[in-house]
């Protein structure tokens, strides 16, 4: 097959954008060339010379040359209005702007279809990972019935520096802050909202199921305390930031972001550091599982690069799951075995919220309980959350054992 060349307008020189210039350099094979590279900053020291560089977003877009833009910029705003532009004028995009992707899919969906280009973000979802890909071609046929998995790079590497080396959380988000991992804001990754934004992009391509921000919980890790972090330590368990999704037999979907003790004998447990890992569950092939870095200036260059070459041979996702309109709802109607942290003027209050209790007690500083509750149940205790509370994932009560625990409460 004959490969197209590609003039390159990149957006962005950040620690990916310069990472995506190295890679470049060192993959001579691929008819790809950057032809001109867009930043903001005029002043920023910059690691190649003033003249590889325009301030001017307008003199990529309007350079007819051009075929293919990258967009490697850090402002989810401004990353969408240069993306819509360049679809506009008939350039494939290649992006790794996950918060972008999340809040305009549908948006980027019918501009794709519009003026007939492709749009590739492999790199949006666990970086060097080729997970949407592998979504969109090879699950096609066997059913997926979950997908499961650490998708943040910086939280993963934070939860393993705080639990196995007993570093400060603030000093372990500091070593991910400089080497690249984090979001230019933290929050994003702490509070578990880049974790969703990537679940989100997972959940079209396994299941064709087009959510918004809002439509998925998310929890972070950023009200772990140190007493949950003894809990695990005693029962020999991790504590890691797990996304999930999984589709019941009444075409109800579950979706959401929470911390979970995760055990030895689960293959997410040994997944640290910056590493991601995602599990598929599928009604043939059973259970399938996934590991590469999950951020990193080159981890995630390599996603771009792989885009680029793919689109060098006109690849572009079909959205074929989408297009399978399946009509899936998004639906709380699960049930968690979680361990909530509280303060413990609130023991009585939050035990009516729950279907059974393990374990409640409380001390001098606050209240644990541990046992089943369903997910709006949890939403309501987190929704007033004032850092006084901590959920942490258990694991997810199946149909029936849900059935049992109702017939012992009803009992
Ligand atoms: N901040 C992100 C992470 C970068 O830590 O996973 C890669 O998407």
């Amino acid at each position: 097959m004959s490969r197209k060349n590609l003039n390159i307008g990149l957006y962005g020189f950040g620690c990916v954008g310069f990472g995506l210039y190295e890679v470049l350099q060192k993959t001579p094979g691929l008819k790809a060339n950057i032809r001109n590279i867009c930043v903001k900053d005029k002043n920023k020291p910059r690691e190649i010379g003033i003249e590889n560089f325009t301030f001017d977003q307008n003199d990529i877009l309007n350079d007819d040359d051009i075929n293919v833009v990258v967009e490697l910029i850090d402002d989810a705003d401004a990353a969408f209005e240069i993306v819509s532009a360049a679809l506009k004028k008939g350039k494939a995009v290649v992006s790794a702007n996950k918060k972008m992707i999340a809040e305009h899919f549908t948006e980027l969906l019918e501009l794709q279809e519009k003026y007939n280009v492709p749009l590739l973000y492999e790199a949006a979802a666990c970086a060097s990972m080729p997970i949407i890909r592998n979504l969109e071609e090879y699950y096609d046929n066997d059913l997926l019935e979950s997908i499961e998995g650490i998708v943040n790079g910086s939280t993963n590497y934070i939860l393993t520096k705080t639990f196995a080396e007993n570093l400060s959380y603030d000093d372990a988000l500091k070593q991910a802050q400089d080497k690249g991992f984090a979001e230019s804001n933290p929050i994003l990754d702490t509070g578990g909202f880049d974790a969703k934004y990537k679940l989100l992009i997972l959940l079209a391509h396994s299941f064709g199921y087009v959510a918004k921000p809002s439509d998925i919980f998310n929890i972070g890790i950023d009200g772990i305390g140190t007493l949950e972090l003894k809990y695990a330590r005693e029962k020999g368990l991790k504590i890691k930031l797990i996304a999930q999704a999984f589709k019941a037999a009444d075409g109800k979907l579950s979706a959401f972001v929470i911390p979970k003790f995760v055990s030895p004998e689960e293959r997410l447990y040994s997944v640290d550091d910056v590493f991601n890992g995602v599990l598929t569950k599928t009604s043939f092939a059973d259970t399938q599982f996934f590991v590469g870095k999950g951020a990193g200036a080159h981890p995630t260059a390599s996603a771009v690069l792989s885009d680029i070459s793919a689109l060098s041979y006109n690849y572009r996702y079909e959205y074929k799951k989408i297009k399978q309109k399946e009509d899936l709802i998004l639906s709380d109607d699960v049930t968690l075995n979680v361990l909530l942290r509280h303060k413990k003027e609130d023991a009585e209050t939050f035990k009516k919220k729950f279907i059974t209790i393990e374990e409640a007690y409380t001390n001098n500083e606050a209240g644990y309980i541990t046992g089943t509750l369903t997910l709006q149940s949890l939403k309501d205790i987190q929704s007033g959350n004032n850092g006084d509370r901590s959920f942490i994932l258990q694991n997810i009560v199946t149909a029936k054992e849900t059935a049992i625990a109702e017939s012992v409460l009803t009992a």
